[in-house]
């Protein structure tokens, strides 16, 4: 019987499937239901240390819908990080842990670029009682105008700094979790592990807008009658997904072996779950697939990840992890696997009568004559 059961970075884990920060880990209410529910982890909503800053709009989401209006494939979002009290979500952090002490709970930190202060939230999160720490690298709207998320994840040297003065007090495992608005994600993601961190998350939301509406002629999300590029989520990222966590995973293979990698993008089946494995992820994070299903939904996750592992005979994860890494390769050796095939085929004899075909009849008869 295969079991879903893993050690990443030391921590111990029930199962792979980790609520990915955002609204479903924004208060302990929503994160005591997530792990009653039997989540493996919960990455909290990320958090600084002056919440007074941060100010959301409404509405702040739109949805991509299918044509028959019937099915929810994109997301956007301008939500910002947290807008509620450090001081109270350190109270909650150790309420959490009280609850449930064998639940990974991971903070989600994010600062300005000062050593002070990310050493401030890093110990003092760490104080609370949380199992590892994210980095975020990465939102895409808002906070980049005060130089924090992805304005920090697209500069590898500022990441390579800030990891540094993360990893130098904590006593945790670290992940930095990436942008995806950037052309080569490895880069960060060296970065941040050349900085000392434990593991990569990635990815976060892709740069987006969500469309115009044709009677007013406002973009959406309309807020006041504008909008601000948001984040991309859900089903429709999930390629863009599995290509960085690919293009992290290969790198890691190569140059920091045992580092982790925690996947994130459009998951909402165990059959997701799966393919960002193959493709050398270790936990595997839903965000929006939380919001359209709930925290049930991880049930399903796990039995499905289960019957894919029984029908392929995979006892754990990690019989699987990365199995797919192998068979990517570059086009132009496409080219010549593809050139090399057609030739041999060329030149198979008839071995059967079966075999003749008409349009190289007379090759084939010469291919099988001795002069
Ligand atoms: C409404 C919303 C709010 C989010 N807030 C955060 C956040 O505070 N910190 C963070 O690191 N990621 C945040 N994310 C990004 C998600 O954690 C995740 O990286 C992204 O949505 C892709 O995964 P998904 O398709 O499973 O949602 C947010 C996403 C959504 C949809």
């Amino acid at each position: 019987m295969p079991t879903l059961k893993t050690t990443v970075d030391g921590l111990s884990l029930a199962n792979p499937f980790i609520i990915g920060s955002g609204p479903p880990g924004t208060n302990l209410q929503v994160i005591l239901r997530a792990f009653k529910e039997g989540w493996g982890g919960v990455i909290a909503k990320t958090v600084s240390l002056d919440s007074s800053k941060v100010i959301n709009v409404s509405p702040r989401y739109a949805k991509l819908k299918s044509a028959d209006q019937k099915e929810v494939i994109g997301w956007e979002n301008i939500e910002l990080i947290s807008d509620r009290p450090f001081d109270k979500w350190l109270e909650e952090f150790k309420q959490i842990k009280d609850a449930y002490p064998e639940g990974v709970l991971i903070a989600s930190i994010m600062e300005e670029y000062n050593k002070d202060a990310w050493c401030e939230i890093t110990e003092r999160c760490q104080d609370a009682g949380v199992d590892a720490f994210e980095l975020n690298f990465s939102c895409p709207h808002g906070l980049p105008e005060r130089k924090m998320g992805a304005a920090m994840g697209q500069d590898p040297d500022v990441l390579r700094e800030v990891c540094g003065w993360v990893n130098a007090v904590s006593k945790i495992p670290v992940w930095a979790k990436m942008t995806p608005n950037i052309t080569h994600i490895e880069d960060p993601s060296r970065a941040s592990l050349l900085g000392g961190c434990e593991g990569i998350s990635a990815i976060n939301t892709i740069r987006s807008v969500m469309g115009v509406d044709l009677e007013t002629l406002r973009p959406e999300p309309m807020v006041e009658g504008y909008t601000t590029p948001g984040g991309y989520s859900s089903k429709a990222v999930k390629p863009i997904a599995l290509r960085m966590v690919m293009e992290i995973a290969q790198m890691i293979r190569k140059e920091f072996p045992g580092r982790s990698l925690s996947a994130i993008g459009g998951v909402e089946t165990g059959r997701d779950a799966a393919q960002f494995i193959l493709l050398g992820g270790d936990t595997i994070q839903v965000c929006t697939g939380v919001m359209k299903f709930g925290y049930p939904m991880v049930k399903q996750l796990c039995e499905e990840l289960l019957e894919f592992m029984e029908g392929k005979g995979f006892e754990t994860l990690a019989h699987f992890k990365g199995h797919s890494l192998d068979y990517f390769t570059t086009h132009a050796e496409l080219v010549r696997m593809q050139a090399e095939r057609k030739e041999a085929a060329k030149a198979k004899l008839v071995a059967k009568d079966g075999d003749w075909d008409g349009d190289d009849f007379v090759k084939q008869s010469n291919d099988l004559a001795t002069n």
